[in-house]
């Protein structure tokens, strides 16, 4: 018996009541490998990515679409979105060291980031990276200094914020104008007149990024004719504005009633594309989530099971160390067990991780039929910052990463040793 799962997408399936991702059947990764595991279907990943690039190449053979690093930051993955035409876009020194270390040429790298230190803004320019995504006055003083010191031509493109909500959690909304986001459009002026009269700068863009998780395609309509309005009157002052980034921000189903609402990329770009001015500007997006949200899920096992006064909890070998978006956020990660149980109990439990915090919760009043301690639970749609945003709360080491590609599994990264989490600490007191 075969059934497609249908959600989040048709890379998951049911065969014979057991939990399969991209044809692989879960539990044979699970005994193999371990739990807490993070496994990430990288079909779908280049089929996301492709598909991203494909639509964006619609606009001008020069538009492209930047892969959002800390969505998740895995070498391979990095490679696979680059291999399908991606640039990269990251927030930190640390990320393009790592896009470096993967291989990507520095050219194809952009560098957004709301507060960029001068070793890092120096550490982009010397690699030779693409763009810098400008925040602040300083950050012009600190690029024009450092252009002077590597006696390069740097380009810019300024982060406006243009003062639109993203409807999106209050934690994740960057676009209103009271987030500690990008310029306001007076500040942005001031600073063009200032790049204008530098000729170590060349003022390439202006980018903006509302948001993350959208499902309502009228708020990047809305974002776009801000900034078409502000590109149009940066061209009249003689700025050379060759493009316009329209950040990340399309969301993912969380839900299985979400599924019908997931906007399309070819949507995303035909109304992203409302922002240029001239039909020859090149359109850029910086897309995370999209891409890798649900292409990956986190495996865990059932540690035990309490019957308490007024819940049922599952405690598993997973929590907010590996998967912090439901404490963060309060966010929904829909989670199903390994193996279809047939004699569906309507009993609830909350799934609740090891971690001392009564935050350490992965789901809330979940439907797991008769769940026995030993089980391996799937939490879906954990793709996109899950592993990146996972700690070392309480000495965890973070997990194990496994690949699924054109059905075969490897590993993309070891679950941390141990001993490598106080590696670095130095004990003053002697033996
Ligand atoms: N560009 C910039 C400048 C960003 O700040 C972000 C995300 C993106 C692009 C990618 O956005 P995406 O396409 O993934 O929505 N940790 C939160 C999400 C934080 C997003 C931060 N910025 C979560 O787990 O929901």
């Amino acid at each position: 018996m075969e059934s497609v799962l249908n959600f989040p997408g048709e890379h998951f399936s049911r065969k014979g009541g057991e939990l399969h991702l991209g044809a692989v059947r879960l539990a044979d990764i699970a005994n193999k490998f371990g739990t807490p595991l993070y496994v990430y279907d990288f079909d779908r990943i280049r089929e996301r990515a492709l598909n991203v690039t494909k639509a964006i190449k619609s606009v001008t053979n020069a538009s492209r679409a930047y892969f959002a690093v800390k969505a998740l930051s895995n070498l391979s993955v990095l490679r696979l979105a680059h291999q399908q035409g991606m640039g990269m876009d990251v927030v930190s020194g640390g990320e393009i060291e790592r896009c470096l270390a993967a291989k990507i040429p520095a050219r194809d790298i952009i560098f957004s980031g709301v507060a960029k230190s001068r070793s890092e803004i120096e550490l982009g320019a010397r690699a030779g990276i693409g763009c810098f995504n400008i925040e602040s006055p300083h950050e012009i003083e600190l690029l024009s200094e450092v252009a002077t010191l590597t006696g390069q031509k740097l380009s810019i493109a300024l982060r406006v914020n243009p003062d639109v909500d993203g409807h999106t959690h209050r934690k994740i909304n960057t676009g209103p104008s009271d987030t500690k986001f990008g310029l306001s459009p007076d500040l942005a002026r001031a600073i063009s007149r200032r790049v204008l009269s530098d000729n170590k700068l060349n003022l390439r863009g202006i980018s903006c990024h509302i948001g993350s998780q959208i499902l309502d395609m009228k708020t990047f309509a809305t974002a776009a004719k801000e900034m078409r309005v502000f590109a149009s009157e940066l061209l009249e002052m003689g700025a050379p504005l060759k493009h316009i980034d329209m950040g990340g921000g399309i969301g993912i189903a969380y839900k299985p009633s979400e599924c019908g609402s997931v906007p399309i990329f070819d949507d995303w770009v035909s109304v992203s594309k409302g922002a240029l001015p001239r039909p020859d500007m090149d359109l850029y997006l910086e897309p995370g989530r999209s891409i890798v949200g649900d292409s990956g899920l986190l495996l865990t096992t059932v540690l035990d099971i309490k019957y308490g006064e007024k819940k049922n909890f599952v405690l598993v070998d997973a929590g907010m160390t590996e998967l912090v978006r439901p404490a963060m956020y309060d966010a929904y990660h829909h989670i199903e067990p390994l193996v279809h149980s047939e004699n569906l109990k309507l009993q609830k439990y909350d799934v609740v991780g090891p971690v001392c915090e009564t935050s350490c919760w992965l789901g809330e009043d979940v439907n797991l039929g008769d769940v026995k301690i030993g089980d391996v639970l799937a939490v879906l749609s954990a793709g996109a910052y899950g592993m990146t945003m996972a700690s070392n709360y309480n000495t965890r080491p973070r997990p194990a990463e496994v690949a699924i590609e054109n059905k075969r599994v490897r590993v993309i990264k070891n679950q941390e040793k141990l001993a490598a989490l106080w590696a670095d600490e130095l004990t003053l007191l002697g033996d």
